[in-house]
């Protein structure tokens, strides 16, 4: 987990690069030449309006995908596309629909996120063969360990589908920390949560980069994100409109345009838009206005 390498003139080493990723399905172009970056040390929030291609990225950074065009390295290395090989490689992610084991305690859910990790695979952990009673100490205390990182370890033994909506998704965050990630993706983390428990899990992504993992996360709590983020991005309709600090990317009128669903100069398929629009600006000499409060959903 302590990856902070210094193998370059700068402390911070490129984590994730991915490089000009589309993702085409059909005649609909989802993710459009998309490049993002992220630094050990960082935490880089991922913005959109729905439908803008954030999962799509996300299934293409981690395998589920196979992007259409484009390369993901992560340290360094390109992956494969190949979910279980992107987490071996060091990749975690929760999902915007939380995929727990229902049925499993919110142990069993910690420890199935460690067969990455552990020689005895996910057979041997589900099926508790011999070798996995063996690496099973181990485990077990790391994923004590994880649950109470994340304030849940008085309820490991309690099934997860009983668990409250936001300790669920709290503890998708630790199944995918138990595989040691180097790098974080958080599909939406507080999606259904309280604004106490949204609190909690900001201090808990802090927490989660303090001890050396990079996060990438989507969110549409534009609070959330701003607070959090050193770095954020947003994607619409596929591609990304802006990259910069909070500051940088509240500021951008088209970001505001594109959450209040008025087209922006440039914007893919706005060209008809902006006719019509400028036929209707002649007509009633009338300029369009947006607000300058950057806080829309
Ligand atoms: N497997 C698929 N097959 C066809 N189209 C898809 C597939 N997955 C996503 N899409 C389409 O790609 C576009 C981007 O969807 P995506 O789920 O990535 O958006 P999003 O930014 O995550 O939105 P939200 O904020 O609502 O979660 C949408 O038009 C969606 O319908
Ligand atoms: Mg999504």
């Amino acid at each position: 987990m302590n990856d902070m390498t210094t193998t370059t003139t700068s402390t911070r080493t490129t984590v994730l690069d991915a490089t000009g990723v589309t993702m085409r399905f059909g005649g609909l172009t989802a993710v459009r030449s998309v490049d993002l970056q992220v630094s050990s040390g960082e935490i880089v929030g991922l913005i959109g309006p729905n439908g803008a291609g954030k999962t799509t990225f996300f299934n293409c950074l981690t395998g589920l995908y196979v992007p259409t065009e484009g390369r993901v390295s992560y340290k360094g290395t390109v992956l494969p596309p190949k979910p279980h090989l992107v987490t071996q490689a060091g990749i975690a992610r929760t999902f915007q629909n939380i995929r727990l084991f229902s049925n499993m305690t919110v142990l069993e859910n910690v420890l199935v996120g460690r067969h990455t990790r552990t020689k005895e695979g996910l057979w041997s952990a589900l099926l508790r063969g011999p070798g996995f009673k063996k690496a099973e100490a181990a485990s077990h205390e790391r994923a004590m360990e994880l649950l109470e990182f994340i304030g849940l370890q008085h309820k490991a033994d309690h099934l997860a589908r009983n668990l409250p909506y936001g300790e669920q998704r709290k503890l998708e965050i630790a199944r995918a920390l138990a595989s040691e990630p180097g790098l974080l993706l958080l599909d939406e983390p507080t999606a259904g949560m309280n604004p106490q428990e949204t609190r909690v899990t900001e201090d808990l992504v802090f927490a989660i980069r303090d001890q050396g993992i990079a996060v990438l996360v989507i969110e549409h709590d534009m609070r959330f994100i701003f607070n959090l983020s050193d770095r954020v991005a947003c994607l619409v309709q596929g591609e990304k409109l802006v990259e910069g600090t909070a500051e940088v990317v509240q500021g951008d009128e088209r970001v505001i345009a594109a959450y209040l669903g008025t087209p922006f100069e440039g914007a893919p398929g706005a060209e008809e838009v902006a006719e019509v629009e400028a036929a209707e600006a002649d007509a009633h000499s009338d300029t369009s206005t947006t607000g300058s409060e950057g806080d829309a959903k």
